[in-house]
This record gives structure tokens, sequence and C-alpha cells, in this order.
């Protein structure tokens, strides 16, 4: 069978497409990432890839989500920044949410962060970010890249995405993707949460983004030194640091 085609984007293992799926390197935590997609398949959550098992080289199958991905370029596509896609993101993760509130994954069910689910939390999607979403026709498509699904409360789940869609991130980091309206930040953070149905206090929200963002540089440091290619790549690009001037700047942010 052909290794397929190299799809541009990716800063992990990458993907080829094969026909009209995807392939991808397996991990430890591929098997409970097929149940959770097999899940939200059940429930009719239509807007993920679909699970098809591991190929005769070992790579997962997935099916290909039709339409555009950021992959490598920069500035990022004008939709990336639109209203419409936070109002498409915070939809797609609200239907997201309810239809993962009915999984339970099986004990002993191996997630990449090493976490534990129990009841109360969700398995959240933890990356879905502009750079992992499909779009077509104005719309979201979905979300592929499921390999940092985990335990977690729909709470942390949001703040990342919120965090990647309004963007939060540091101004460097958003002008270099092609976003400079910061002054718009405020709106489009109670657009998204808006959407989403999300109802509390807007002070503490950010505090919540700048605590996980806090965690993923935790997280980015602590493997790296493991010494996890991935990571030590993350670490040469400034990943790290950037996220850390993220949450500085979020300090103070007007709500
Ligand atoms: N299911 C999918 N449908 C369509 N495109 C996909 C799918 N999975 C991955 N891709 C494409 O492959 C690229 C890299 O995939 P990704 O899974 O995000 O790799 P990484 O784990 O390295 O971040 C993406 O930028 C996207 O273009
Ligand atoms: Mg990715």
């Amino acid at each position: 069978m052909s290794s397929g085609e190299r799809l541009p984007g990716g800063n992990d293992g990458g993907a080829v497409r094969v026909g009209d799926t995807v392939r991808r390197v397996a991990g430890a935590w591929t098997p409970s990432v097929h149940l959770l997609l097999r899940h939200l398949e059940s429930t009719g959550f239509d807007r993920v890839p679909r699970a098809l098992g591991l190929d005769d080289q070992g790579r997962e199958t997935l099916s290909y989500l039709d339409g555009e991905a950021i992959g490598h370029r920069r500035p990022w596509p004008a939709w990336a920044h639109s209203d419409e896609a936070l109002l498409e993101v915070a939809g797609w993760l609200r239907d997201f949410h309810t239809a993962v509130a009915s999984f339970v994954p099986p004990p002993g069910a191996v997630w990449r962060g090493g976490e534990t689910w129990r009841p109360g939390l969700i398995i959240g999607h933890n990356d879905a970010a502009p750079y992992n979403a499909v779009w077509s026709g104005g719309r979201l498509v979905g979300f592929f890249d499921w390999d940092f699904a985990g335990p977690v409360t729909p709470e942390w789940d949001l703040a990342f995405t919120a965090f990647s869609w309004v963007p939060l991130h540091a101004r460097h980091v958003v002008e270099a993707e092609g976003f400079t309206a910061f002054e718009d930040r405020p709106r489009r953070l109670r657009i998204f949460l808006d959407a989403y149905g999300w109802e509390g206090d807007l002070g503490a929200f950010v505090e919540t983004v700048r605590r996980r963002v806090l965690a993923s540089v935790d997280g980015i440091r602590r493997a790296a030194a493991a010494g996890e290619p991935a990571y030590r790549r993350l670490i040469a690009l400034g990943a790290d640091r950037n996220l850390a001037t993220a949450v500085a700047e979020l300090d103070g942010f007007p709500v």
C-alpha cells in the first residue's frame, strides 16, 4: 500500500493522506482516542474524523475531513479570525461537550497526558485550535488531531479553545498569524462565551485561561526535559516562552 501524500502542517508526527483517509503515527493513547471518536459517532456527532482502526503499517486510520486547514500558512486565512469562526467553534465545542458527557472511558484507558478519568470530568479535545480545524463554505467542518484528548473539566477545554480563537495568545504571536485587532478581544471573548452558553464571572474565566496556559508551559518543559523530540522542537521554537508571555500579558485583561 502507498504510504500516502504528506499533508501540510502539524508540529508532532504530522499526517499523510491516502484516498479519503488520513494516516497518523499511533501512540499508547490511540485505542482510547478511537473509543472516544466511536462514541461521538454513536451519538450522531459527526463533526470529527471517524476512527477506522490501524493500517498494515500500524498507523491510525481516520476519515479525511474535506475543506481548508491552515497547515503552514502565515498569516492565517481570514476565516480563522472571523466572528463567524467564533460562533462556529463555540457551537461545535458545546455540541461536542454535550455528546462526550455520556462517554465513560473503560478502566485503564490511556491518555497522552497520563490523567485518569473520574465522574465529573469529560474527555476534552484539549487542542481545539485553528491549526487543528477544517473550514469549508463559511462553516467549521470539525477538528482533527485528537492526540491530546484526556480527562478535564469542560471549562478547562473551553479555556484553551477561547485562548486559541479569540485569540488571547501573546501579541507578537497573533500578529504573525495576522491578528491585530487587540482592542476587539474583550468583545470577541464575550461573543465566544455567549455562543457556548457559558455563564460565569468573566474575570474568573480569564484566570482559568491563565492557569490553563501555565499548565501548557509546564507540560512542554517537562516533556522536553524527558527527551520527547516534538517538545524539544517546541522549546527551540520558543513556544514555552511565548505562552509565558501570553500569561503575563493577560494580567489586567479588560473584562
Ligand atoms: N482527519 C483529517 N482530515 C483532514 N486533514 C487532516 C486530518 N488530520 C490531519 N490533517 C492534516 O494534516 C496536518 C497535520 O495533522 P495533525 O494531525 O495536526 O498533526 P500533528 O499531530 O503533527 O499536529 C494538518 O495540518 C491537516 O492539514
Ligand atoms: Mg496538529
